[in-house]
């Protein structure tokens, strides 16, 4: 971090700024220009506050050097990522479709879309078995016993299963079951989760926030990062803006974004963000396009009893053209199908 001095500001004023640095740990190291006085800190920045220093008289900027999302950033990790998901690769090189019901509902259910989703290239199975969900009204999850079923299909149909945890109690149970574990949007800033499951051994899926930048949603996969665990593959599955036309809108340049600030794969939720069928797919083509390492999209073989977000769950016919598209849409950097 680096402080810029005003032009006026007084040797008082900076033997006060390196007062305050150095009471947080720091060390200050003053150089004076011919018009500007700067102030490089080293060590324990992360501990300051760097709109308090803002304050301090005589002070002109402060400069961040080093983004605060560490472990994640490709400053700290060169080389892109591949996380695995029981040998399954999400990463450069690969676009890997994950499918499957949003919400577990039924046994028959859940491997009729798991058999849906491995017949148009799906290599993991998506299913929730807790679902966040705006009303306490709607259908909430089916909590462990959705659990046993997805390991049921996962028996059935070979596809290692990625399902969400909503509650930080819930994390070695879900770890149980799951091979990675989801967090979704509206618990993308629970910092209690984020900590549960960074430490769980497991991949975790983050969802972007709907509300989240892009360094939130970064520092969301900081805290993560933290407790030891680099397995995170990020989701971009729509943000909240004023647009209505679509249920979220998807924001697409996060993906190359997100790609040059982390190490970590980034996938599209193409179901999530527009909230239609008749969206995934061109969506999904666009996820691909600009690079994305993957894709996580809905399925339901009858989405009109679907108990949660039948809406934009893709059926058979979907899933060929979605399967067609990953097949011939050259992705960027001439990527192969996980
Ligand atoms: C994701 O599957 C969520 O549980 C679902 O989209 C929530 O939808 P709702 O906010 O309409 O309940
Ligand atoms: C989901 O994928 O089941 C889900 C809850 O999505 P989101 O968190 O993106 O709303």
């Amino acid at each position: 971090m680096v402080i810029v001095m005003h032009p006026t500001g007084s040797a008082a004023d900076i033997v006060a700024v390196v007062e305050a640095a150095e009471a947080a740990g720091c060390e200050a190291h003053v150089s004076r220009g011919d018009s500007r006085t700067i102030i490089g800190l080293a060590g324990q920045v992360d501990q300051l506050e760097a709109a308090a220093l803002r304050h301090l008289r005589g002070v002109a900027d402060v400069v961040r050097i080093s983004v605060p999302y560490r472990l994640v950033s490709r400053d700290h990790h060169v080389q892109r990522t591949t996380v695995r998901v029981d040998g399954v690769p999400i990463g450069p090189g690969t676009v890997t479709l994950i499918a499957g019901p949003c919400a577990v509902e039924t046994p028959e259910q859940t491997l009729r879309a798991a058999r849906m989703a491995k017949a148009a290239g799906a290599a993991l199975l998506r299913g929730g078995a807790y679902k966040p969900r705006t009303s306490p009204y709607a259908f909430q999850g089916l909590g462990e016993a959705g659990l046993r079923i997805l390991a049921e299909v996962r028996a059935e149909t070979g596809l290692p299963v990625v399902t969400e945890v909503v509650d930080a109690a819930d994390v070695e149970l879900v770890a149980e079951y799951a091979d990675m574990l989801q967090v979704g949007t509206r618990n993308a800033q629970n910092f209690a989760l984020l900590q549960a499951v960074g430490g769980i051994g497991k991949p975790v899926m983050l969802k972007r926030g709907m509300s989240a930048t892009i360094e939130e949603w970064l520092m969301a996969a900081e805290y993560i990062a933290q407790r030891g665990n680099l397995d995170i593959v990020l989701c971009e599955r729509g943000i909240r803006t004023f647009e209505t036309a679509t249920r979220n809108t998807l924001d697409i340049s996060a993906v190359p974004v997100a790609q040059r600030l982390s190490h970590l794969p980034v996938i599209v939720d193409p179901s999530h963000s527009g909230g239609r069928r008749d969206l995934v797919l061109p969506l999904a083509r666009a996820a691909i396009a600009v690079g994305a390492d993957g894709l996580i999209v809905d399925v339901h073989p009858r989405p009109e009893q679907a108990l949660c977000d039948g809406s934009q769950a893709l059926v058979d016919g979907d899933l060929r053209e979605l399967a067609r598209v990953m097949t011939v849409l050259p992705p960027l950097g001439g990527r192969t199908r996980a």
